[in-house]
């Protein structure tokens, strides 16, 4: 079975954690693109989403859903996305799209993140997937400086604007034995828009796509 297949099978089972009627959340991805795919095949009626990307926004739209601004919903029960990585407590790295911020933005307004993903992106420890970190262009060379200390290389993904107009570096070499303590600590430095690390915002559920089905990790 293929890396898409997989994908295909989390993002058909995560409409189980979909309740009609209701706002959902929906991330960016290769994954998320599936499962709005299934979502609009499901025929389930819902009272809108909120997107983190440009890209969704136009897939839900063109699928016939209403997107609504995350500034006009107060709270939603359920955000559905995938990720880079994702560790056994349902830490992740995320941002291989370059939609982190406005993902972490949705999924802080939701009481649960559930997370689809293929069993390559499971892993005991984050830090093979280059971490992607959102950043104000100005600070660029400090921020470099900066990981270089906690031995990470970092770099300026090429040819890349986010739907925010930032920039992303992408950081090489790190070993994250303690995401929420690195999320914190990363977070604070000036010029840093959002770091890809999604230990707060952590995975409630996680449907993982191996080849003998849907693995669920609650
Ligand atoms: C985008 C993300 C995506 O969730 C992540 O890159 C996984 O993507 P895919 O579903 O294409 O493997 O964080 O910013």
């Amino acid at each position: 079975m293929d890396q898409n297949e997989l994908k295909r099978q989390v993002a058909q089972a995560a409409l189980a954690y979909v309740e009609p009627g209701t706002v959902l959340g929906v991330g960016t991805g290769s994954t998320v693109d599936l499962f709005i795919e299934a979502l609009a095949a499901s025929g389930m009626e819902l009272a809108g989403t909120v997107s983190s990307s440009e890209r969704s926004t136009q897939a839900l739209t063109a699928a016939g859903f209403k997107v609504l601004e995350a500034a006009a919903v107060e709270r939603l029960s359920t955000y559905i996305d995938g990720a880079d990585e994702i560790d056994p407590m349902g830490h992740m790295i995320k941002g291989g799209g370059a939609a982190l911020t406005r993902e972490k933005i949705v999924a802080d307004l939701a009481d649960r993140f559930v997370c689809i993903a293929d069993a390559s992106k499971c892993v005991d420890v984050l830090g093979r997937f280059p971490l992607p970190v959102e950043i104000i262009p100005m600070a660029a060379p400090q921020l470099i400086r900066r990981f270089a200390q906690l031995g990470g290389q970092a770099q300026v993904r090429p040819g890349c604007v986010t739907d925010n107009g930032q920039l992303i570096l992408d950081v090489r070499g790190l070993s994250i034995a303690d995401p929420l303590a690195v999320e914190a600590e990363v977070s604070q430095w000036p010029g840093v828009v959002t770091v890809g690390i999604f230990a707060r915002h952590r995975a409630r559920v996680a449907l993982i796509g191996t080849p003998d089905g849907v693995r669920t990790l609650k």
